[in-house]
């Protein structure tokens, strides 16, 4: 579907019979239409071009969640039923943040210490709360994928952040907030406002740390320090592959898409989103615009078909005919604002290919809907 002539097509097929490419990671901003994508991908991956594929998904919509077979957030990917050919095969996972933590300790420490860390009231707060760890989390286990080799190829869905940037900062803030400068966070006065358990105690520590050891006890203290300790032997490992994981999204066998609606706020954050991937030397594929208004007849304007509109008023007859030209009126407007809007992208970024995605009666729960979403990257 072509909105504006300016931009190159974005051939979505060719990325996804390229077998050096391993990884497609959808990013963009909330509701934007990125478990869809990732989903409608990783399916004609592998159906159309035979790849083995997994999609990892985060908070996928309860019945498309369904519809590919993801009923336990059990963390392990799982093959999808109902593919066609038979032969095709994708396995799809959800994303359970807080197992995926687990397993990192699991992974990395002791039986024994892992148990005092899971035990720990303070770990359980920041493996299920601590902003950016849903994001740290999919980096993570995009890694341990992409390690197992076991696919030919990854499509990774992104977490709903509020910005489509968080997906990217996510490791270093969560290995900067490991670091050692961790105690001193906690020991240090909290900023005005914060919500988190971490600058709750930090503010009871910084400012009246003896009460607060009297009234929260030796055993908060305990905890605390425990906690610290414990992660304190994990941290090296955090980074390491929090930073193995940024090189592979950096080598060439990865494909960033940038998925954004035609509304300004979404464009925008699309247009960072580009630029920090540039300035990261990580590779955008292109910009997905996601719900495009279809228009059925494209070269006739929105002023011409209401003035036949009119004078089919003024003959008298065929009013669901004049009906039918002034729908068309309003989408074709809707769908030159839409080219306006995705046009700021293009303008910030010239030469970065596009494909549109037509935004389809109705929402897309199932494999179907999933196929037709698919038909559309021919
Ligand atoms: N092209 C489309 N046409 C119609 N409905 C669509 C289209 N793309 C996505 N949707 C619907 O829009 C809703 C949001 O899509 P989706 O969950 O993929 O967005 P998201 O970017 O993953 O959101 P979040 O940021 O919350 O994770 C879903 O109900 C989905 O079915
Ligand atoms: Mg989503």
């Amino acid at each position: 579907m072509r909105v504006n002539a300016a931009a190159p097509d974005l051939d979505v097929d060719e990325i996804l019979a390229d077998r050096a490419i391993r990884i497609v990671v959808c990013c963009g901003s909330g509701g934007v239409g990125k478990t869809t994508t990732a989903a409608a991908l990783a399916l004609r991956a592998a159906e159309e071009h035979g790849r083995r594929t997994v999609v990892l998904t985060i908070d996928p919509a309860r019945r498309l969640a369904q519809a590919l077979g993801l009923t336990e957030l059990d963390n392990t990917p799982r093959q999808v039923k109902g593919l066609q050919p038979d032969s095709a095969e994708l396995h799809a996972m959800m994303l359970d943040m807080k197992r995926t933590f687990d397993e990192v300790v699991l992974a990395h420490t002791e039986p024994k210490k892992a148990e005092e860390i899971f035990a720990n009231p303070f770990y359980q707060a920041m493996s299920s709360t601590f902003s950016g760890t849903q994001e740290y989390m999919a980096m993570e286990k995009l890694g341990q994928l992409r390690a197992r080799d076991e696919w030919d190829l990854i499509v990774v869905d992104t977490p709903p952040s509020r910005s489509a940037l968080d997906f990217l900062d996510a490791p270093a803030r969560l290995s900067r907030f490991l670091d050692g400068k961790m105690l001193r966070l906690l020991l240090a006065p909290a900023r005005a406002g914060g919500r988190s358990v971490f600058n709750l105690v930090s503010a009871s520590f910084g400012l009246f740390s003896r009460t607060v050891t009297k009234i929260l006890g030796a055993q908060l203290l305990s905890d605390l320090s425990g906690f610290v300790g414990a992660l304190d032997s994990m941290f090296g490992g955090f980074r390491e592959r929090a930073e193995q994981t940024y090189r592979v999204l950096q080598a060439p066998e990865t494909a960033f898409l940038v998925v954004a609606a035609p509304e300004p706020d979404a464009v925008r954050e699309a247009v960072y989103f580009a630029g920090r991937l540039a300035a990261d030397r990580m590779p955008l594929a292109g910009l997905v615009l996601n719900r495009v208004v279809p228009v059925a007849a494209p070269r006739l304007s929105a002023d011409d078909a209401r003035a036949a509109a009119a004078r089919l008023d003024e003959m008298g007859g065929h009013p669901s005919t004049a009906d039918v030209l002034r729908v068309h009126a309003e989408l074709a407007e809707l769908h030159d604002r839409q080219a306006e809007v995705a046009g700021r992208f293009l303008h910030a970024h010239p030469g970065v290919p596009v494909v549109r995605i037509p935004a389809q009666p109705a929402d897309v729960h199932d494999l179907d809907g999933l196929r037709a979403i698919g038909s559309t990257f021919e």
